[in-house]
């Protein structure tokens, strides 16, 4: 026992005499009751705050780590003036050579086996929850707070709202954690320079290709048949008339045993590859497109291939995949038309107040400096119009009003985001062909084979319209559709 505290006096004092180790030791003092402290509160109850999370994993942490390494480097390289024999050689063969002094020697090797194991039990338990911690929906949404606000905020209201964000950006293996950890390491420095583009650019060409990610939850091959789609609107007249659009979207499948690919998941079925090249950056202008089918390519292009892809020089060739369609499955930023009428439909406007949707539709496509100007903004001119055209309505039912004006706040501020440049229609969704060229974008009749084939802009090769802008449509009536 003697030679035990022995030893770990030595240690000590190795360690006083050197001012790095000093340093080191000081710091892992300091930092490792509360270091261990948070670790357990985090595993046990979870800290929300992404900031103390941020300072934990990102600051307490390495800074215990790095006390540690200077505690060692001090022990052997940075000595003082009085050699510490700790660890010397010859301090080391005297041990060895010497039987008496061997027992005291295990004896020490057994405390550095001790001491090594405890630091590699907390530098896992460390490392482990910093992984954790960085691969957290809260690390990747709100650390760069404006940054990442819109895509949390449109996440959040999204189906994908419980998959992690690293479950489509990074997905399993080691390969994409370390290229995305590259990646933000970068963008922490453009943000801390604030060089980050504003609204941040798409589509994302660093991407890992969808099939990686969405593939390990959704299956195209199992996918089948038709899905009714209802699209509800909301005219700008006084009652703001509720019409349907209804669609019997041939989703199909991308081909199982029982059946063979077609319909709209036909392009991602094994035996179709389809690429394409796009002179610009948004992909939006494709003057060509390989099909290979079962082996055999045929070639689709516009009039003007030609020029246009030698004027653009070196351009991307892509093969399509999941997000040529579905670049918006979770940062969902809808229209304003579409967000309004949807806030009707759930009612958080009331379609009772006069004109609400015309009204609805004016204020918020004015441009605002801020969330806070947008609202303050929204209020007053909506308070200003009702008070002066309908008084009476407003006096017998103040609430009428006040519920409008927040959910007409709440349609603004879920898509529009000044800070970061995003207003309606930055990023919009390929599926369709209403809101930008979407599936148009090669289903135009204007790329042809030289066999002169194209490709369909049929309107019923994508979906059966079964009803467009009606009220109370008859077909869901028959269908027995509320
Ligand atoms: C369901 C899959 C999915 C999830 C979950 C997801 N993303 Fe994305 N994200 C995408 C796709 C796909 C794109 C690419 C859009 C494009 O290239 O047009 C994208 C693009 C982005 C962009 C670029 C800007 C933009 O709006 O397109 C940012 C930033 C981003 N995601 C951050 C996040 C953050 C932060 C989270 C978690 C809060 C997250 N993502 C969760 C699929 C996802
Ligand atoms: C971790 C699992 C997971 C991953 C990864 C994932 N999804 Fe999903 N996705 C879901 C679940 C679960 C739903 C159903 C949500 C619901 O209905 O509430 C869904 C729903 C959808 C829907 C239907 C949405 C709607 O409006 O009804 C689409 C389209 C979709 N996902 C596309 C994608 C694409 C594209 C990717 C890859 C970028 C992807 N998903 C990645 C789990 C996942
Ligand atoms: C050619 C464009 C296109 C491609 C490529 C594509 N999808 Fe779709 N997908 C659609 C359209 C359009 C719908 C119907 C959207 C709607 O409900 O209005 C859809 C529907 C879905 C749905 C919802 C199905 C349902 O029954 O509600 C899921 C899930 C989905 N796609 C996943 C995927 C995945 C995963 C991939 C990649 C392997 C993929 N899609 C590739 C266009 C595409
Ligand atoms: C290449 C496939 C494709 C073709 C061809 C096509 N559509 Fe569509 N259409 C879609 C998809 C996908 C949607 C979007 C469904 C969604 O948003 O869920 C859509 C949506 C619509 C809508 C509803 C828009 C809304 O949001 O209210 C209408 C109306 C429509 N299409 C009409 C047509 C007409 C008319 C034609 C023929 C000129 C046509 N479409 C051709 C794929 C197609
Ligand atoms: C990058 C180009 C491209 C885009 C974008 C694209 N398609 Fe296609 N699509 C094709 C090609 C090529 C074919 C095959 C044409 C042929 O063989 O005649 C095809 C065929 C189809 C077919 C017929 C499949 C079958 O059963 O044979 C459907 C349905 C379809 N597309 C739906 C869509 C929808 C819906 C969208 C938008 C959400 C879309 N496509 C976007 C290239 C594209």
């Amino acid at each position: 026992m003697k030679s035990m505290t022995d030893i770990v006096s030595h240690f000590f004092r190795g360690i006083a005499r050197s001012r790095v180790s000093l340093i080191g030791a000081m710091a892992v003092t300091v930092i490792f009751p509360f270091l261990t402290g948070a670790i357990i509160y985090d595993i046990v109850w979870h800290i929300q705050n992404t900031y103390v999370a941020a300072f934990i994993y990102m600051l307490l942490g390495p800074g215990f780590a790095g006390g540690l390494v200077l505690v060692f480097l001090g022990l052997f390289f940075f000595k003082g003036k009085e050699e510490v024999r700790l660890f010397t050689l010859e301090y080391l063969r005297g041990y060895f050579t010497d039987p008496a002094k061997f027992k005291k020697m295990r004896r020490m090797v057994f405390f550095a086996v001790f001491l090594t194991c405890v630091n590699i039990f907390i530098f896992g338990v460390l490392g482990y929850r910093t992984y954790h911690y960085m691969e957290s929906v809260s690390f990747c949404g709100e650390f760069c707070h404006t940054v990442m606000s819109p895509e949390k905020t449109a996440y959040q209201n999204s189906p994908h709202s419980r998959v992690a964000c690293v479950e489509c950006h990074i997905g399993s293996g080691a390969g994409w954690f370390v290229k995305s950890k590259i990646s933000g390491a970068r963008q922490l420095f453009a943000v801390a320079l604030d060089t980050y583009p504003r609204p941040i650019e798409v589509p994302v060409h660093g991407l890992r290709p969808a099939r990686d990610t969405c593939e390990e939850c959704h299956r195209p091959e199992k996918f089948h048949g038709e899905k009714l789609v209802v699209k509800d609107n909301y005219l700008e007249d006084e009652v703001s008339t509720h019409v349907q659009t209804v669609l019997l979207m041939k989703i199909g499948t991308a081909g199982d045993r029982s059946v063979s690919s077609n319909g709209i998941h036909w392009h991602v079925a094994p035996e179709n590859k389809i690429v394409y090249k796009a002179i610009d950056d948004k992909r939006f202008d494709i003057p060509e497109i390989i099909l290979t089918k079962n082996g055999k390519e045929e070639i689709f292009r516009t009039a003007d291939a030609d020029e246009k892809l030698k004027a653009a020089g070196e351009v991307e060739v892509r093969e399509m995949d999941c997000i040529d369609c579905h670049n918006r499955p979770t940062h969902i930023y809808l229209p304003a038309a579409t967000a309004i009428n949807n806030k009707i439909l759930d009612g958080t406007i009331p379609q009772a107040l006069p004109f609400v949707k015309k009204m609805a539709m004016a204020v918020v496509q004015k441009t605002y400096a801020s969330h806070a100007e947008a609202r303050a903004a929204i209020e007053s001119e909506l308070k200003v119009y009702y008070s002066q055209n309908y008084a009476a309505l407003i006096a017998d039912q103040p609430a009428l009003l006040e519920k409008a004006i927040a959910g007409i706040q709440a349609a603004y501020v879920e898509n529009v985001f000044p800070e970061m440049n995003i207003v309606w229609g930055t990023y919009t969704d390929h599926r369709g062909h209403t809101n930008d060229l979407g599936c148009f974008r090669c289903h135009d009749e204007m790329h042809e084979t030289a066999a002169g084939d194209s490709i369909s802009q049929d309107c019923d090769t994508c979906h059966s319209i079964l009803a467009e802008e009606e009220a109370n449509p008859e077909i869901l009536k028959s269908l027995g559709i509320r």
